[in-house]
């Protein structure tokens, strides 16, 4: 067992700074606004938003409470507490970030591309056939290993020379950027309808599509706070000092949901203004309509790069987090130094991906098993560790440096372990159900 000091976030800022980055990605700029398009519109909006509030922030409370209660990667957490069966649902959390991190590299791989390919108007001529060219075969594989070696390369160096100081400048550079592009898209023509699209609820078509948003909403919701992989544990168990959690936690939930309403701001002006129809979704579809869209605009290069950079960065800042689960495990139980860890990790995960490098539809299975599976499953595992089986310690943890009242951290406990498992616990099921239809039709298109 290594023993050597572990290292801690240098400042508070530091440290939420981190979480935003990991929590800010891919989710919020291209999956959000797509999954909006997808479900409906504004009355997805309104579930996710009370499934960030109502289910994601407590939850991710509760992983706080474990990890600077524990101070270790989250396998090691829970054994740390005193309970040592738990350690199934920290190795369930960290296997889970491996398998998120191995897919997520390969839509990183593309987004590199679109960079390059923005510099250089390479998709003006056809963004369709463009992303049939690069999003699968040697080319996706090839991208997929330059985005795996950029993650490796921050998360070697280590949680504040790496971690803490390259996020403090990408999660700003987002911000600033994504807010150009918003007031941009403010100018144009026809945008306006996207905007009515986008922030006004059609409550009856909620009501009666409840069945099918929910899910995805929760799923969404835990998807882009980072939850169920242990990366909030991990984070917080370098924080090494008595600030807040309730006050950390809201900032970086409301922090992350800006960003992905303010890139909703950048992606329907752009959306309506061409006359494009937002309701198909998919891992596709997202990149060739708004380069497309970027094709027929003015400044389309510019923009183009603006955008795809947002979306690098954002998915960079993401992927070091899902990597440092897994280098914390293996820094804490072995003696071999961080760097090596990295790197060796790095190249386990890009060939666990390479598979998906090659078809949008097997693309498509790891995301489905991540999402309707093991993101719910894992959530649900620790909030009934954390509601009911590490209950009063739980509470006194997230007290601590706080000037919370007793009454409302057993209004967190009561939720912790009420309502919002049952919520989980009805996405769960919703989304192994959603599997198995999946299972269907493959088995149906085999046969
Ligand atoms: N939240 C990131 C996004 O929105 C993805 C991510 C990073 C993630 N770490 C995670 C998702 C841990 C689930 C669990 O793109």
């Amino acid at each position: 067992m290594a023993q050597q000091q572990r290292e801690t976030w240098t400042t508070r800022v530091g440290f939420i700074l981190a979480a935003v980055g990991s929590a800010v990605g891919l989710g919020n700029v291209w999956q959000f606004p797509f999954q909006t398009g997808a479900n409906g519109g504004a009355a997805f909006i309104v579930v996710y938003l009370l499934a960030v509030f109502l289910i994601g922030f407590p939850a991710m409370l509760a992983e706080f409470v474990i990890g600077r209660r524990a101070e270790r990667n989250p396998i090691d957490a829970f054994a740390r507490l005193g309970h040592r069966n738990w350690k199934v649902v920290g190795a369930l959390g960290t296997l889970s970030a491996f398998w998120i991190l191995s897919f997520y590299s390969v839509v990183g791989g593309w987004v590199i591309r679109y960079v390059i390919g923005s510099v250089r108007g390479t998709y003006f001529g056809g963004s369709e056939a463009y992303f049939g060219a690069i999003s699968a075969g040697p080319e996706a594989v090839a991208f997929h290993a330059v985005f795996m070696a950029l993650t490796v390369g921050v998360v070697a160096f280590g949680v504040t020379d790496g971690i803490e100081r390259s996020t403090k400048l990408m999660v700003p550079s987002i911000v600033v950027l994504l807010g150009g592009l918003a007031v941009w898209a403010g100018t144009l023509e026809g945008g306006a309808a996207g905007y009515a699209y986008y922030l006004s609820p059609d409550l009856d078509a909620l009501l009666s599509n409840l069945g099918s948003i929910l899910p995805a909403a929760v799923g969404q919701a835990f998807f882009t706070l980072s939850l169920g992989m242990g990366a909030m544990i991990t984070y917080a168990s370098y924080l090494g000092r008595d600030d807040s959690l309730p006050a950390d936690g809201a900032t970086i939930v409301i922090l992350n949901t800006l960003v992905g309403l303010l890139a909703g701001l950048v992606v329907f002006p752009i959306l309506f203004s061409l006359g494009v129809e937002p309701g198909s979704g998919g891992l596709g579809a997202a990149f060739i309509t708004l380069a497309g869209a970027f094709a027929q605009l003015p400044a389309g290069r510019l923009l183009g790069v603006a955008f795809f950079v947002v979306l690098l960065l954002a998915a960079l800042s993401s992927a070091i987090s899902l990597l440092e689960v897994v280098t914390s495990y293996l820094v804490d139980n072995t003696d071999r130094s961080r760097r090596s860890l990295a790197v060796a990790l790095g190249l386990a995960i890009f060939l666990l991906g390479v598979p998906s490098a090659f078809g949008l539809s097997i693309l498509g299975w790891y995301n489905a098993i991540a999402y309707n599976l093991l993101l719910p499953l894992s959530v649900l595992c620790l909030l009934l560790f954390v509601g009911w089986v590490d209950a009063g310690d739980g509470v006194d943890e997230l007290r601590r440096g706080t000037g919370l009242s007793e009454s409302g951290a057993a209004a967190w406990l009561w939720f912790v372990r009420t309502v919002v498992p049952l919520g989980v616990l009805v996405t769960l099921l919703l989304g192994l159900q959603s599997l198995a239809v999946r299972a269907d039709l493959l088995a149906e298109a085999i046969v």
